[in-house]
């Protein structure tokens, strides 16, 4: 085992106190206390006081074994503490985390390993991950992003956006990185993630920012991941960012940032093929979901778009922005999105469309069924000219295609308007289909609860009646729109259930 590698360099009385607690059994050992029972004993003895009276046990090791679902299980395990990694807030452990990630990457075609990181406080910078690897945090490990500038390398913008989304140039990379890998795992009984966002987000405010801030966790052109079971809080901009990516499943997240915060979007599937988002919670000051495939001609040109998406079971809570918004960078198209079980509470709207001349690409084959929400602003909201280019170099004929956009089964309260749905002129949005919705309008709301241009579509059993470009077909017709009832292959992706033992402090 890798670990036992490692503990040949821990202190001696480490040692020894393991082989003391055997150690197959499950407890805790007050080290200390039998150290002093041991000194004892050796001066009535009279021997060999000369080493043990150096000995000290501040803390005891710690023999548990802990439970998970995953894409694959490991082989093998280590603790961030084999690594020097030290979890008192206050020390660096970047170096420590990468060369246990770079060491164990050695066991990818042996089993693969698990990197654990028990209770603590483990400071960190930016960190790559590696293929056939999983990072696992015990519910009491808290990561603590670093604020020192200088833990943040700058890379590259993403080729579908050409840019940074707050500066032109480079993007300082997530905290948590990964390219080109294959079966790679973030998860932990609950265990956190914490950007420390407050600062970025004032220089973001300040206009001070260099460059474009990190996202906490971002994997690109990667195949078969698994982000589970964590909370995220207080991200610098963006939580979770699968990009270039297929086999994606994001689960049982718990994200939260202030509602006033930038940018702090909960999940951003881009440019992905099959991915699954389910049993999320997401506060946050920026959409919950946000579904993305690049950024006019950059995204044009870059072609790849996001399909085959799930996203189930959601609730969120974003008073400025979207439950699930599609785009606005979506120039490499989004297509097959299936949303079901959405609750969303004082959130601006439901499932939000963004798009502008300029961007290209295409928005169809969507998907809602299912949709509770309670105090909106919108609960349809189609925006055709959402703007915010790249640069001043996209082609204002590339307009975007917005099709086949279907919504059912919706309950809302306490809403301002239903709908607010915006074409683009010579760009009509079609087949928008909208059945079986009760929309309980606030006391304040607007006079018109409808506002429609440039969209054409159907609608039945939609209360208040909807506008007269979406004609309602009868109350026979409640259950019209569109659901898909095949399977996606992500769907099929089994979770398996590893456990590991771990000796640790
Ligand atoms: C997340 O945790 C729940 C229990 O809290 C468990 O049922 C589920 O399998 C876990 N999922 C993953 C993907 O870790
Ligand atoms: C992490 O990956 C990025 C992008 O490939 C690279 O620029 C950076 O040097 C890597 N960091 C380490 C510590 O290997
Ligand atoms: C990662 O994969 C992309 C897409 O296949 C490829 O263009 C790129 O060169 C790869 N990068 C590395 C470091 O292998
Ligand atoms: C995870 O932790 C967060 C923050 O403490 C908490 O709100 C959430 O309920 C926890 N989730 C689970 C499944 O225990
Ligand atoms: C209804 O929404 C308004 C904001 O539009 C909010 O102030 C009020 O508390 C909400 N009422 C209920 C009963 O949720
Ligand atoms: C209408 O939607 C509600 C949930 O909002 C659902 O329970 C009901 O079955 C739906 N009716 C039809 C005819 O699909």
């Amino acid at each position: 085992m890798v670990f036992d590698e490692h503990s040949k360099r821990q202190a001696s009385i480490n040692t020894w106190c393991l082989s003391v607690v055997a150690p197959n059994t499950f407890l805790t050992m007050n080290c200390f206390q039998m150290a002093k029972a041991i000194q004892l004993l050796v001066l009535v003895v009279g021997v060999g006081v000369a080493i043990l009276s150096g000995v000290e046990c501040r803390k005891a090791r710690i023999l548990e074994s802990f439970d998970y679902s995953a894409i694959s299980c490991r082989a093998h395990s280590a603790s961030i503490e084999d690594f020097g990694g030290v979890g008192d807030g206050a020390t660096l452990n970047t170096q420590a985390f990468q060369q246990a990630v770079n060491h164990l990457s050695q066991y990818a075609s042996d089993g693969g390993a698990q990197l654990f990181v028990p209770a603590g406080k483990w400071l960190t910078g930016s960190f790559n991950l590696t293929s056939h690897f999983t990072l696992y945090l015990h519910k009491d490990a808290i990561l603590l992003a670093s604020q020192d500038i200088n833990s943040w390398p700058v890379v590259d913008p993403l080729p579908s956006y050409g840019h940074g989304r707050d500066a032109a140039g480079g993007r300082y990379i997530s905290l948590i990185f990964g390219t080109n890998l294959t079966d790679v795992v973030v998860t932990g009984e609950n265990g956190t993630i914490d950007g420390q966002g407050a600062l970025w987000w004032q220089q973001f405010h300040r206009k001070k920012l260099k460059y474009t801030r990190p996202y906490l966790i971002e994997i690109m052109h990667s195949e078969n991941v698994q982000i589970s079971n964590l909370t995220l809080v207080n991200s610098p901009s963006w939580n979770v960012h699968p990009v270039y990516s297929s086999n994606v499943i994001v689960q049982g997240l718990t994200i939260l940032a202030p509602v006033t915060s930038p940018n702090t979007d909960g999940i951003n599937p881009d440019s992905c093929t099959n991915t699954r988002i389910e049993d999320n919670y997401i506060v946050s000051g920026d959409d919950c979901i946000a579904v993305k495939s690049g950024w006019d001609e950059y995204g044009i040109s870059y072609g790849m778009p996001t399909k085959h998406l799930i996203i189930r079971r959601l609730v969120c809570v974003s008073p400025y922005s979207a439950a699930i918004a599609l785009g606005s960078e979506m120039s490499g198209g989004i297509q097959d999105v299936r949303a079901q079980e959405i609750t969303a509470i004082n959130t601006e709207s439901g499932v939000r469309i963004k798009t502008a001349v300029g961007r290209g690409g295409y928005v169809k084959d969507i998907y809602v069924k299912g949709m509770n929400l309670h105090t909106m602003k919108w609960v349809f909201w189609i925006t055709g000219n959402y703007g915010s280019h790249a640069d001043n170099h996209y082609d204002p004929n590339a307009l975007p295609e917005i099709k086949g956009i279907n919504y059912r089964d919706i309950v809302a309260e306490n809403v301002s308007m239903a709908g607010r749905l915006e074409g683009i002129s010579g760009d009509p949005f079609t087949g928008i289909c909208m059945s079986n919705v009760t929309i309980a309008m606030a006391a304040k709301a607007k006079k018109y609860p409808w506002s429609c241009v440039e969209v054409e579509g159907i609608t039945s059993g939609v209360v208040p009646r909807p506008c007269d470009l979406l004609p309602d077909q009868g109350e026979q017709e409640l259950g019209m729109c569109d659901f898909p009832s095949d399977s996606l292959a992500v769907e099929a992706m089994e979770l398996q259930t590893c456990s590991f033992r771990m000796n640790y402090f």
